[in-house]
């Protein structure tokens, strides 16, 4: 966010005269901003911002680019600007400068609950700003309304058949909704550039609200859980995703999918489905499709299936072991699926170097609800034992866990056994960072993606005769 609008956030908590001009402006009116009330305001600011920083800025260089990077998948080629989070080697997921702790700490939350509502997570991705109680509400009353499918996305979901892997379905559903896309439409009959922020705002807030409907016709399809109930417009956004999936009446599985969302929807702009995303939606492609494209990105086992793989690989070490293994057996087991030329799912990442937060916060949560689960013992037992051999093995740059490692655990405790449909949770989730990425990025024109590609040869040739 603009230094100039973190300073007006600033002035206006803390001096006594914006104070006073805030209440009497209550006294007016006492409605809060919506969020894109607040965002509309922010946008000028950040114009300015972003050109300044050009100006200032603009020519500078970041160092050096060597030719592994080209051919070692564009590890730290700084290439991007993504604003909703960034992600340290070493510390993990910031989200607007904040770490997980204290968006647990900051972000409003159900009543009762200790977990923060995801709404809040969006307003703090898209604005900078933590949002108040009344602010959050209204974004679950505006998502409740805006949750109908459209008929024919109902009609391809249950022509598709239950062996089309959910995540393909997810994918189908999500870019069959750009039939109905505010920014296509607007596009089409000539809206300025200047314009393009709001029908994509638009579109962002209608695809994470049809998500829900999405996902839970999915679950419910696949496998055979009945017929889809009707989204509560007075419930909060995981609630009622939880009432579709079939488990609204639970609870403590309601604040973990208020959790595991708000971990999960945003880890900076490199990533496959974020990147995916941006680049797509560069091509002015609206954020149905670009969120289409993010979910193919997500369903590779290198990236969003790590979930669904990790379990597999717990469950098939349980049959083979037995539950209560030995340290000497489950070793053995590790040792056995990396000499079998198989990744440890849930273990290493391109940037972390450290356990990830998204790990501790969901051992933190299992610690609260479920500390004797077996399950979650076991995975506790392979995050003592997994780093020592990757380390021995020599090849993985960070033997700790990621997020994977433990999600499908928790989903697995309250029921939610059917380890395909977890990247679909993911997928969720993560429309929540793409989107506030898309709409930053229509609101400052950003340009279609296209960096400079080369091939074997060029370079043979670029670099001959030179040391
Ligand atoms: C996430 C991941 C794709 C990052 O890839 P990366 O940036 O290329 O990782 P590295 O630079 O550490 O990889 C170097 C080598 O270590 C291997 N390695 C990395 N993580 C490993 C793991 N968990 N188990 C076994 N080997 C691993 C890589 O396969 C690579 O081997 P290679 O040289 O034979 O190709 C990788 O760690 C991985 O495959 N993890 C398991 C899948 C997973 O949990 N994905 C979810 C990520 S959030």
């Amino acid at each position: 966010m603009a230094a100039s609008a973190r300073s007006v956030l600033r002035f206006s908590r803390s001096s006594p005269v914006a104070r006073s001009a805030l209440n009497s402006a209550r006294f007016y009116s006492t409605k809060q901003p919506t969020l894109k009330e607040r965002l509309a305001e922010l946008i000028p600011a950040e114009i300015e911002n972003v050109k300044a920083i050009r100006a200032a800025h603009g020519k500078k260089s970041f160092g050096p680019v060597v030719v592994d990077q080209l051919y070692g998948g564009m590890r730290g080629l700084p290439a991007l600007i993504w604003d909703g989070s960034v992600l340290d080697p070493d510390e993990g997921i910031r989200f607007r400068g904040k770490t997980i702790p204290e968006i647990q700490e900051l972000l409003p939350r159900a009543p009762g609950g200790s977990e923060p509502l995801p709404e809040g997570l969006f307003w703090l991705l898209l604005t900078g700003e933590i949002p108040t109680q009344e602010q959050v509400a209204e974004l679950s009353r505006d998502w409740a309304a805006r949750s109908a499918i459209p008929e024919f996305v109902e009609e391809i979901l249950d022509r598709c058949p239950p062996t089309l892997h959910p995540m393909s379905q997810f994918s189908l559903a999500v870019t069959a909704l750009n039939h109905d896309s505010a920014f296509a439409k607007a596009y089409q009959d000539g809206v300025s550039k200047k314009e393009y922020w709001g029908p994509t705002f638009e579109d962002s807030m209608d695809l994470i609200a049809k998500l829900p409907n999405i996902a839970g016709r999915i679950y419910r399809n696949v496998y055979g859980r009945g017929k889809l109930p009707a989204i509560d417009p007075t419930k909060d956004y995981s609630h009622n995703l939880s009432t579709l999936l079939g488990f609204g009446d639970n609870e403590a599985f309601n604040e973990l999918l208020r959790l595991y969302i708000t971990i999960h929807s945003d880890h900076e702009g490199g990533n496959v489905s974020a990147h995916t995303g941006k680049l797509v939606g560069s091509a002015l492609s609206d954020p149905f499709l670009a969120f289409g494209a993010s979910l193919n990105g997500l369903a590779g086992p290198l990236h969003g299936l790590a979930n669904q793989e990790v379990l597999l690989w717990l469950r098939k070490m349980q049959s083979q072991i037995g539950e209560n293994a030995t340290d000497e057996a489950v070793q053995e087991y590790i040792w056995s699926t990396l000499k079998g030329g198989k990744v440890v799912p849930g273990y290493g990442h391109a940037v972390l170097r450290k356990t990830d937060p998204r790990y501790t916060a969901q051992r933190e949560f299992a610690l609260k609800h479920l500390p004797d689960d077996a399950l979650f013992k076991l995975v506790g037992q392979i995050y003592n034992l997994v780093p020592d051999i990757l380390l021995e093995a020599g090849k993985a740059k960070n033997p700790w866990p990621n997020v994977d490692a433990h999600s499908g655990v928790l989903l697995t405790y309250y029921g939610l056994t059917e380890m395909n449909f977890y990247t679909v949770l993911f997928g969720v989730s993560r429309s929540f960072g793409v989107a506030a990425q898309l709409i930053w990025d229509r609101a400052l024109g950003a340009p279609l993606e296209r960096p400079k590609s080369y091939s074997s040869d060029a370079i043979q040739k670029m670099f001959k005769d030179k040391n």
